[in-house]
């Protein structure tokens, strides 16, 4: 390829100046198409006849990899159909730090450990299916309060000012096993990581991203994090997206001929843009996308919809001044037909990814009859159900407000640019009168959080069951709704939900009736103001369900499926039970806004485990409609404990070499009679004579070879620190009266009074930290084995000092690994701790 076929696809053509949110430009000379790359983690946005999956949020609440894998593909699938290269999914990161955040609920939990198995196995399943998946946003992008230039009135973003050890053991963590996945593509995030923008940070992309987790993909910027030229080429960004530059649709990209030009004076390597490009089509070769149909004039392959009109007729360019006409959309669908509809899957991942958290009295399952086990004290006379709540109902339309970016009708996703239109939305509504027998039922409903209850007491004082729904949005901080900007202001029920549930509460059935609340939520929710109430006897978080909403419920409230999801994170007692950590900073407090992540490892969970606070329901918890014994643990030592893991091993291969020779700048001329549409972003340069050859004044340093990071050496970092060394094993067996399914959760105790070796620094830990798990599904009476393994990495901590992983036993015999299992990170059943001279069990209770 000629300089300039490389700087294009290196380089967006600029915000809406083809069909998809990010279009690189083509090599036609060698049949290299123009990439199409499509938000988002949930489903394909601006598209139609494609499937409005559960979030992401719901789908760590399943805690089931098989459905985690199944997702991702299915959504491979559609990417694939409608002409999809890159899918800008799944989101890791935020992680979850701040419960008020208003993208959390794009990733899958506030552990890194379940954020990392649900992004590996989205991204398997994306890829899978032929699509490049992108691991986003890297890194610490943990609140939409100035997260980005100029959006918030101010000419900088914020920084996340985080240290290496949590860097690493947190926010990290998800983005290596997406590595070791086969991951394509990660996306840089907007803010700043300790004063460098992330897109532009040399030790965060070439650093750790590339050397240390041996990505060998092609980073991506956000739209508009990239914020220099020279710089971010240089820091490891290898794709700016849009192609825009400090703005939006000026025409200025800060690469295109920026980059072109660049390289030709000698400012970028020639290898670094190689570097750029191989990493960008080998990408595309080893996706198997060089076997898709070419797009016209040759083929029909490319994208067959557009992100930026309805239409069937659209301009091709719809950002320019072009006003070619074509057909844009298509509208094929995408959704998969028969049993492989992907409503049924979506279905069944939202059922799952349901968490009941209290049932008193067995309230649940119902029955399509009404309440199983009451008998009518009024033969003949219906049972009664109320139905109340705006979130119950339809609304205006799913689709009624751009991006999702309002409250109203029945919530099933946040907003922004990982909400999609919904080709429809089974309201739970809907899902109720097709579920409860109407010879035995009488269902009313008032799909407003404001019934006239003062006028017509008779709403709440007929009803045997009331059930209640109310939820709380957000999303992202492009989008502002009802006061919110992306972050919640607060973690309570929205549109006065909570009022609601305490009026219904109070007077269902004069307050002899028992009332479930429905929460939809992007997170954690404060329940106290009506939790404990006499009359709310169930509470569900049906979290964010997608198209499928109703239905996926109903199987939950009906115990068609088994009440089996469990919390993706804490549900606190209040907002400040989750520490000052957990506060988005909505203030700036200064010109550059600094976010210090002072807290450390100590964030959701683990914040509440060390500060011995309470929570409302712990992290990992549900409720099942049957029970479960966890017996037998056993571990094994597979391998001799030793603090490091075996050094990083020798290069096995070589990057490809190229002809590092610079250009003639004649070569990089706009074409004779080349026609430039207005803001389209060009790798042409318009005079030869710009380019002058000289020393550029590269930072300090920038000559200094860095030491390779003992950590690397494979996908995902060292693959030593991915061997097993400890197999756990229990047994799990379902003592209840109906088949139901379990997650077996093991979570990690390293030894207290761990110290560096060299510097004597005390090493604290959590209490306890997640490190594997297991869902299975078990018959009446049945049991079964359940086997975790342990890696190296898992039972290490990042040692600062050695820039390792390193685990705390081993020499001389240091302390003991504690094993707990359980489920939910406050309900363990079976514990034990390992050391370098074996291992010793006792169950919790001995
Ligand atoms: C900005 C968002 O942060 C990112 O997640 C998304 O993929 C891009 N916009 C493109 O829409």
């Amino acid at each position: 390829m000629s300089l300039v076929e490389k700087v294009n696809i290196t380089t967006g053509t600029g915000w809406s100046q083809n069909l998809c949110v990010g279009n690189t430009g083509p090599v036609n000379s060698v049949g290299f198409p123009s990439l199409c790359l499509q938000d988002g983690p949930l489903g394909i946005r601006f598209a139609d006849h494609s499937t409005a999956f559960p979030a992401g949020i719901t789908t760590g609440a399943t805690w089931n990899r098989d459905l985690m894998y199944r997702r991702g593909h299915a959504h491979g699938l559609e990417g694939r159909l409608k002409g999809i290269n890159v899918l800008l999914g799944p989101c890791m990161g935020p992680l979850g730090r701040m419960p008020a955040g208003g993208r959390n609920w794009e990733g899958f939990g506030s552990d890194p450990v379940l954020q990392a198995v649900a992004a590996a196995e989205t991204i398997k399943g994306i890829q899978d299916a032929g699509v490049m998946a992108t691991a986003k946003h890297w890194i610490v992008n943990e609140q939409e309060h100035f997260r980005q230039s100029f959006e918030w009135g101010l000419p900088n973003a914020m920084s996340s000012n985080v240290d290496d050890r949590t860097l690493h053991e947190l926010y990290v963590w998800p983005f290596a096993e997406s590595v070791r996945a086969g991951l394509a593509s990660v996306m840089c995030s907007y803010q700043m990581v300790n004063n460098s923008y992330t897109c532009g940070n040399s030790k965060l992309l070439n650093g750790i991203l590339k050397d240390e987790l041996g990505f060998q993909g092609f980073v991506q910027s956000d739209w508009l994090a990239q914020r220099s030229g020279v710089g971010s080429a240089l820091a490891g960004l290898d794709m700016t997206m849009p192609g825009d530059g400090l703005r939006w649709m000026d025409g200025k990209s800060l690469w295109g001929p920026h980059l072109t030009e660049a390289a030709l004076n000698g400012s970028i390597p020639m290898e670094r843009l190689n570097d750029m490009v191989t990493r960008i089509v080998a990408a595309w070769y080893q996706l198997g996308q060089d076997t898709w149909a070419a797009p016209p004039p040759e083929g029909d392959g490319g994208p067959n919809f557009s992100s930026f009109t309805n239409d069937e007729t659209g301009p091709i360019h719809p950002g320019s001044d072009d006003k070619t006409m074509a057909v844009v959309n298509k509208f094929v669908d995408v959704q998969g037909q028969g049993k492989d509809f992907h409503g049924r899957l979506a279905q069944q991942i939202a059922a799952e990814g349901t968490v009941l958290v209290k049932n008193e009295d067995d309230l649940l399952p119902l029955t399509p009859q009404g309440r199983s086990g009451v008998a009518r004290s009024d033969k003949g006379k219906k049972f009664r159900v109320g139905v109340f709540g705006e979130d119950a109902g339809p609304g205006r339309g799913p689709n009624v407000c751009p991006d999702r970016g309002c409250n109203q009708g029945t919530l099933a996703s946040g907003w922004g640019s990982g909400a999609v239109d919904f080709p429809y939305l089974v309201t739970p509504l809907q899902a109720l009168e097709a579920k409860f027998d109407f010879n035995s039922v009488y269902m009313t409903h008032f799909l407003t959080n404001n019934p006239p209850i003062e006028t017509s007491p008779s709403i709440l004082a007929d009803q045997d069951l009331c059930i209640v729904f109310i939820n709380s949005i957000g999303g992202e901080g492009f989008i502002a709704s009802d006061g919110i900007r992306g972050d919640r202001n607060d973690l309570y029920a929205q549109n006065d939900g909570d009022k609601l549930v305490q009026t219904v509460a109070k007077g269902c059935g004069r307050g002899s009736g028992e009332t479930i609340v429905v929460l939809h939520a992007i997170g954690p929710v404060v329940l106290e103001r009506w939790a404990d109430l006499p009359g709310v006897k169930a509470i569900i978080l049906a979290n964010l369900p997608g198209e499928e909403s109703g239905n996926a419920l109903v199987d939950v409230l009906f115990g068609d499926v088994d009440a089996s999801g469990r919390l993706p994170y804490t549900v606190g007692k209040s907002l400040a039970d989750y520490g000052p950590g957990g506060q988005i900073l909505y203030y700036p407090n200064g010109v550059v806004p600094q976010q210090t992540f002072s807290e450390g490892l100590y964030i959701d969970y683990r914040h509440f485990d060390k500060h011995n606070i309470p929570p409302r329901y712990e992290f990992g918890f549900g409720l099942s409609y049957t029970s479960f014994a966890f017996s037998n643990l056993s571990v094994t030592l597979t391998k001799p404990i030793t603090p490091l893991p075996s050094p990083r091993p020798a290069d096995t291969s070589q990057p490809p070499s190229y002809d590092p020779t610079v250009p003639d700048p004649a070569s990089a001329l706009f074409p004779p009679h080349f026609r430039k549409l207005k803001n389209y972003i060009y790798p042409y340069i318009a005079s030869p004579t710009a380019i002058k050859r000289g020393p550029y004044r590269y930072p300090a340093g920038y000559t200094v070879p860095q030491p390779r990071s003992p950590a690397g050496g494979g996908l995902g970092g060292n693959p030593a620190l991915y061997e097993t060394l400890a197999v756990a094993t229990l047994t799990l067996t379902n003592t209840g009266a109906r088949t139901g399914k379990q997650v077996a959760q093991l979570y990690v105790e390293f030894p207290a009074g761990v110290k560096e070796p060299e510097t004597g620094e005390a090493i604290d830990f959590p209490v306890r930290v997640l490190r594997a798990f297991e869902k299975l599904e078990l018959g009446v009476g049945e049991s079964k084995e359940v086997r975790l393994e342990l890696s190296r990495k898992d039972l290490s901590y990042w040692s600062v000092r050695k820039q390792n992983w390193v685990v705390p036993v081993g020499e001389g015999g240091r302390g003991r690994i504690g094993v707990s299992v359980g489920a939910s990170s406050r309900d363990l059943r079976l514990w034990g701790e390992m050391g370098v001279d074996g291992w010793i069990h006792r169950l919790l209770d001995e």
